[in-house]
Formats: structure tokens, sequence, C-alpha cells
């Protein structure tokens, strides 16, 4: 796992970042995106990630964090009740100049820098969405115990990767989905796979925490 860099793209395209935070955590038990991680907060991570490929960071919180000071960012903006309505608040904030944008779970403190510069660089080559993707090691079955065949699935993260106009044309109808590749995909847009990282979980329970603070010590 390498060191995120501090600077930002070398590309004369804009690209900004929407972290969304607005969610209420209900496996974790509350806002796990404040939850304590290594001194921080979880979210500090997930904006300094998206920091060191981005011009610029909106922050999507509930309507109670909403005059949280957040120093790190260039915009907070309030969020709505599905994860697709923060997105498109988010989105609403990013200026109209960008050309990639990102959308990235502020529960994925530990997704590294490779990871946003690979779909940074996925869309620059011309995709409409760019998401990380990575094998499934469980053996998977239905809700019925018949066998799925895990070789032909993937686990989906963040941070995706957008033309901003794609994705800004796709949120126009207020879709609903857990992610925004998909919604892109289902439109016709380009969608290119990258790899994704292993190590890259979201936090969804309170243990989590406690795997995700090793990961972040073995950097
Ligand atoms: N999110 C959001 N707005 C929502 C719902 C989710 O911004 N209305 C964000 C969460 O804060 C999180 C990311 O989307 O960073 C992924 O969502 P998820 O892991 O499902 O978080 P929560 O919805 O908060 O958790 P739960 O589903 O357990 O309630
Ligand atoms: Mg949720």
């Amino acid at each position: 796992m390498s060191a995120v860099p501090t600077t930002t793209t070398p590309d004369a395209a804009p690209v900004w970042a929407v972290v969304v935070a607005a969610g209420s955590g209900q496996r974790f038990g509350g806002a796990k995106q404040y939850a304590p991680l290594a001194g921080r907060r979880v979210v500090d991570f997930s904006i300094d990630a998206a920091r060191s490929v981005a011009d610029g960071v909106v922050l999507v919180v509930a309507a109670e964090a909403a005059d949280d000071v957040e120093p790190a960012v260039d915009a907070v903006v309030v969020g709505g009740a599905t994860r697709s309505e923060s997105v498109r608040a988010g989105l609403a904030a990013v200026p109209d100049d960008a050309v990639v944008v990102l959308v990235h779970d502020a529960a994925r403190p530990v997704a590294g820098h490779g990871v946003f510069r690979s779909v940074v660089d996925a869309v620059l080559a011309g995709a409409d969405a760019a998401v990380p993707v990575v094998p499934v090691v469980d053996s998977v079955c239905d809700p019925h115990g018949l066998p799925v065949d895990r070789d032909q699935l993937r686990s989906v993260q963040t941070p995706q990767g957008f033309a901003a106009d794609a994705l800004r044309r796709v949120h126009s109808s207020r879709p609903e989905a857990t992610d925004d590749a998909s919604l892109v995909a289902a439109a016709g847009g380009r969608l290119r796979l990258v790899q994704g990282e292993r190590w890259n979980l979201k936090i969804t329970a309170p243990d989590d925490l406690c795997v995700a603070e090793a990961i972040l010590e073995q950097r």
C-alpha cells in the first residue's frame, strides 16, 4: 500500500469528488462515518483519499450535520433519504466545468490512492463509468441454498468515476440504486471495470473498525 500523495491531478480536466456521508448507519447502530478510527473520524480518511486525485471535494451530510465545520472540503451539502438522493445533492454542488466526477462512500476509509487514480484514468481514457470490482472469495448460494457460480460475480466498490455529463444525465430522471455505475451502464453508457482493492472494506458493523484500523496501521 502506498502513501497518499497530496498533489491533485496533473490533467487539465477538472476532477471533482462527491463523498456521500448522509446515511444513518442502521446496521452499525449509528452514524458510522463519524466513528473514531486511528485517532480521526472514518470520513476524514475518505475525504483525504478523494482529495489525492480531485481538484475539489463535495461532502454530503445528513441534515443534523449541516452546520458542522468541515475544513477539508470545498462544499458541504445536505443529502436525502436514499443514497441516490444524496449523490444528486452532491452532484448539484459540483461546478459545471468538472469533466470527471467521482462518487465515494464516506464509509470506505481505506480505499487507497491507487484505486482513485485508476478510476480517474479510465474515465479520461473514454469510459462513461469506471467501477472497481474484486472477485467474490466465498462460495455463494441463493436464499434457498442453491449454489451460484461465484466466478460469474464481482463485488462492487467505490470510488466510482464518471464522465460528468453521463452522471448528470442518468441522475436527471431521479433513479434509485445502491451504486451509480449500474445506472450509467443500464442507460447504455460505456462501463469499464477496474481492479478494486481487496482491503477496501465498507464499514458496516462496529467490528469493521478493528479491521480498518489494522489495515491503516500497515501503511
Ligand atoms: N449514504 C448517504 N445518504 C443516504 C444513505 C447512505 O449519503 N441516504 C451514504 C452513507 O453515509 C455511506 C454510503 O452512502 O457513506 C454507503 O451507504 P451504507 O453503507 O448503506 O450506509 P448507511 O446507509 O448509513 O448504513 P445502513 O444501510 O446500515 O443504514
Ligand atoms: Mg444504507
